[in-house]
């Protein structure tokens, strides 16, 4: 009998360390904070957390700087912390991946120090993307996805690559000094026992060697000159025998953004990585055929690499999906009777399913944050024309009817402001509230658990009413109602609804699962 591995059908629980829980009323989020809600997390049943990045970092890019990948940043405790929160974590029967951050470091690293302060084309210079530009004009075209070029010039005419924030400087992936530092710390953190890996922009790590401009493509367009250049794989072939050396089903997760679908099987084939993200349910709007679409387009394509698909509705990076499925100006709470049914489908779904802290509580996105109190590179960098990402990473609210609602001591000032209307949303609130999301979030985890475990890998979809669907999985059926129409329910016995059915008819907007044994 081949034993399934843990990450193949996980759902895993994404703690944005800096907004889960702060211990010491910083206002920051920490280590120590993660690890007093364990309990928490284990009873919402998920299976595993992936923390983003809590390592040494002036937090340009909340973390996604990196200034030393081997330290716990003191605003976010310490390696004891750290230690702890494993050994904790797994007491806890749950699993704990970190975020690598390989595409880019920090400026504040020692290394980008060094490269400033030694002359153009010097060793220190070559671990980093250096060019000299064409007059005043930069090396390529390459857009910042943050805004503006991914050029920036220094007084002596070099100009460095960053594909984020200035002050994340790109690496030269094809210096082997910077491949032996990042086994180097995948080793630092599997010696500490963490389950797997996130990979922060996985794409990215190889550009083109001829630096071609990009013209009018897309980004993450096929051929293009900056994501999923062909090199890329020899690196995850080399983590991949790294992690399998290691005991205990170690396993990576590439965050890999590409407008073809096929493209991201690459990354999965045997000798590379276990999973990548698959973002398109999370672009999908609330539409049948968009939701149908994008699982038959999945699952055919990591079918022949043998990985499982992943799936995704939110995280740190996209607008909340219970604000997304809403209506402006439609009848209030219909993007979280959606989020709901979302969930559903999501979970009744084969592979595994992210979840992002908050939804289990249906934050809404805040969208009202004052410019002065927003953090985010994307709004000082688009001159305050986008709001980029704070809107989804206010603190969670756990307790009390005012700020900082139990994400810290009393007097903490939250490092974003949170919202009086968050006092319906603390856990607290919905602990007991048989009807609240938090409740339905337990309920549909424990149900996905109690599933038989060898359902089939593939889904079927039966014929269902217009604007609806229906998702086969052997005895498992889910019913999503897109419209706002009640239908009738197919055949099966009701194991967990996203809303009260009208008799023998599934409202709009809500979701059922079904058994027929
Ligand atoms: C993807 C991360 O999820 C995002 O938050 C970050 O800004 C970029 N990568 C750059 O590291």
């Amino acid at each position: 009998m081949t034993r399934t591995p843990w990450w193949r059908d996980a759902v895993v629980y994404e703690v944005y360390v800096r907004s889960f829980a702060d211990s010491d009323g910083d206002g920051d989020g920490d280590l120590r904070g993660v690890r007093s809600r364990l309990g928490y997390l284990r009873d919402l049943g998920v299976d595993a957390l992936w923390l983003t990045p809590f390592y040494r970092s002036p937090l340009a890019d909340g973390g996604y700087d990196v200034a030393d990948y081997r330290a716990v940043d003191p605003r976010f405790g310490s390696l004891d912390d750290f230690d702890a929160l494993v050994a904790d974590a797994h007491a806890h029967g749950l699993r704990l991946m970190v975020d690598i951050v390989p595409n880019h470091t920090s400026d504040r690293h020692p290394w980008f120090r060094e490269a400033l302060a030694a002359p153009p084309g010097s060793p220190e210079r070559e671990r980093y993307v250096f060019r000299r530009g064409a007059g005043d004009a930069p090396p390529t075209d390459w857009p910042s996805a943050f805004g503006g070029p991914a050029w920036t010039r220094l007084p002596d005419g070099d100009w460095y690559l960053h594909l984020y924030a200035p002050e994340q400087p790109d690496l030269n992936w094809r210096d082997p000094r910077v491949r032996a530092e990042f086994e180097d710390i995948l080793r630092f953190w599997l010696d500490r026992g963490v389950d797997g890996f996130r990979i922060d922009v996985a794409a990215g790590l190889f550009k083109d060697p001829e630096f071609a401009d990009l013209g009018d493509r897309g980004r993450h367009s096929p051929g293009s000159p900056i994501y999923s250049r062909p090199e890329v794989h020899g690196v995850y072939r080399d983590w991949r025998r790294l992690l399998d050396s290691y005991d205990g089903d170690r396993m990576a997760i590439g965050e890999v953004w590409s407008d073809d679908t096929a493209n991201l099987a690459r990354y999965l084939r045997p000798d590379e990585l276990h999973q990548v993200f698959q973002f398109h349910l999370q672009l999908a709007p609330w539409s049948a055929d968009r939701f149908r679409a994008v699982v038959d387009e999945t699952i055919e394509a990591v079918a022949p690499t043998g990985a499982a698909p992943t799936w995704v509705l939110s995280s740190h990076d996209v607008v909340r999906h219970v604000t997304r499925y809403g209506l402006p100006g439609g009848p209030p709470g219909i993007g979280a009777a959606r989020a709901r049914a979302a969930l559903l489908f999501l979970l009744a779904l084969p592979g595994s399913a992210y979840l992002y802290q908050g939804e289990e509580l249906g934050l809404p996105e805040v969208m009202d944050i004052p410019g002065e109190a927003r953090r985010d590179p994307i709004w000082t960098r688009s001159g305050g024309t986008a709001l980029g990402r704070d809107g989804c990473r206010v603190p969670l609210p756990w307790s009390g009817t005012a700020a900082p609602f139990g994400f810290g001591p009393p007097a903490t000032n939250p490092w974003l402001p949170m919202p009086d209307a968050w006092r319906h949303y603390t856990a607290e609130a919905q602990e007991t509230d048989p009807d609240s999301m938090l409740t339905f979030y337990r309920r549909a985890l424990a149900q996905r658990r109690a599933l038989p475990p060898d359902l089939p890998g593939t889904v079927e979809w039966p014929d269902a009413p217009q604007g609806s669907l229906l998702l086969r999985r052997g005895p498992l059926t889910c019913a999503v109602n897109f419209g706002d129409r009640p239908i009738p329910l197919p055949p099966g016995r009701p194991l967990l609804t996203s809303a009260t059915l009208d008799g023998t008819l599934l409202p709009g907007s809500s979701a059922a699962w079904l058994t027929t044994t």
